[in-house]
């Protein structure tokens, strides 16, 4: 196990805010894992368990303890099952997959962060969501050690929620995710533009690799490299609106994009909301709205996450006035 003081968290967040934490400490295996979630008092507190850090905004130094899993084994429990290490990271488990020809996991290419965090905040793009392939997840309890096994209906999955991120906060380290995936490719191709950058590269009938190649051309198009140009991926979540809200609004914007969620509910991408309030590419201090993707956040360099967290209640307030709308940030705020 690796425990440091005073350690600066610049290497684990992608907006690249230089914070420190008063304590930081990484465990290995699940043996670690349990024996740390015993050990933990009153000074650890408050906790923050961390994964890739790229779904975190730090706005100051945490004076608390900061928890992250270096679990990385991945291992095929069956020939449609793997089990990996919740530090394991994302993409590489992807990857893993589409190369043995397991399929399920391709439109979540190129998503940044780790296996643990893709079950705490249920990950997802392009029509695909971490919840339609994890089985269970294994965690053991902070205060017993005790390993708990829980099944993907009971963490209650929801767009970019379980009960991870609510009533469980903080009550667990996850040591391991099982996915269930399949031998039988069933490309999603329905989202967005997928099928037309397929067409764009002379594809038809896409195998796996080719989808996940050109998810991942996609992504690297829309979205900034935090090695780049730090950032968070989506900074906000979709607001879900009522139907008479969303008929409203349709009503005096003509073009808007929306999902239907069900007969009552329908999902608007705030990204477009935030670009039609003229935020692209704008910057508030040294922080700004990315110029190819409004819902992402950037730190154009040296922004402090109180600057980032500014800019974020700026555009929230925009959003508000104009659309009578709530956005919420998808970001960790800490
Ligand atoms: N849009 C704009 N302007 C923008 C951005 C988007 O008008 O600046 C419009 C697009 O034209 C499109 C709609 O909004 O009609 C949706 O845009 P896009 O497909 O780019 O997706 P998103 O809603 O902005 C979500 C996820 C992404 C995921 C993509 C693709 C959330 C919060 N974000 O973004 O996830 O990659 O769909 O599936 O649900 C993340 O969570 O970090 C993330 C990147």
């Amino acid at each position: 196990m690796k425990s440091f003081e005073n350690y600066s968290l610049l290497a684990h967040n992608t907006f690249g805010i230089d914070a420190k934490c008063r304590r930081f400490v990484e465990y290995s295996t699940k043996e670690e894992a349990a024996e740390l979630a015993c050990s933990l008092d009153y000074s650890d507190s408050p906790l923050l368990i961390i994964g890739g850090g790229s779904n975190l905004l730090l706005t100051g130094d945490y004076p608390g303890t900061v928890l992250h899993s270096g679990i990385c084994f991945i291992e095929q429990v069956d020939d449609e099952r793997i089990r990996c290490g919740s530090g394991f990271v994302w993409d590489d488990f992807v990857a893993h997959c589409v190369n043995i020809n397991l399929y399920g996991a391709e439109n979540l290419s190129l998503i940044p962060g780790e296996v643990g965090a893709s079950a705490v905040q249920n990950i997802g793009a392009y029509g695909t969501e971490a919840k339609d392939i994890i089985e269970e997840v294994e965690a053991v309890e902070i205060g017993t050690g005790k390993t708990v096994v829980f099944s993907a209906a009971e963490c209650q999955y929801s767009y970019r929620s379980s009960r991870f991120k609510t009533e469980w906060r903080d009550k667990y380290l996850i040591v391991a995710v099982t996915f269930r995936l399949t031998r039988t490719f069933q490309p999603k191709l329905d989202y967005g533009n997928i099928r037309a950058a397929l067409k764009e590269r002379g594809i038809s009938c896409p195998t796996a690799q080719q989808l996940r190649q050109t998810i991942i051309d996609i992504r690297r198009e829309k979205l900034p490299d935090p090695k780049q140009i730090g950032n968070a991926g989506s900074f906000f979540m979709n607001p879900v609106v009522s139907r008479e809200k969303y008929d409203q609004l349709a009503a005096r914007f003509k073009n808007m994009p929306h999902y239907t969620i069900d007969a009552h509910r329908e999902k608007i991408p705030a990204g477009w909301m935030i670009e039609q309030l003229g935020w692209k590419g704008k910057q508030l201090g040294r922080a700004g709205v990315y110029s190819k993707q409004a819902l992402v956040l950037v730190n154009h360099g040296g922004a402090t996450g109180r600057e980032v967290l500014n800019l974020c209640k700026t555009i929230q307030e925009d959003v508000r006035c104009a659309f009578g709308i709530e956005i919420l940030p998808e970001v960790n705020i800490k």
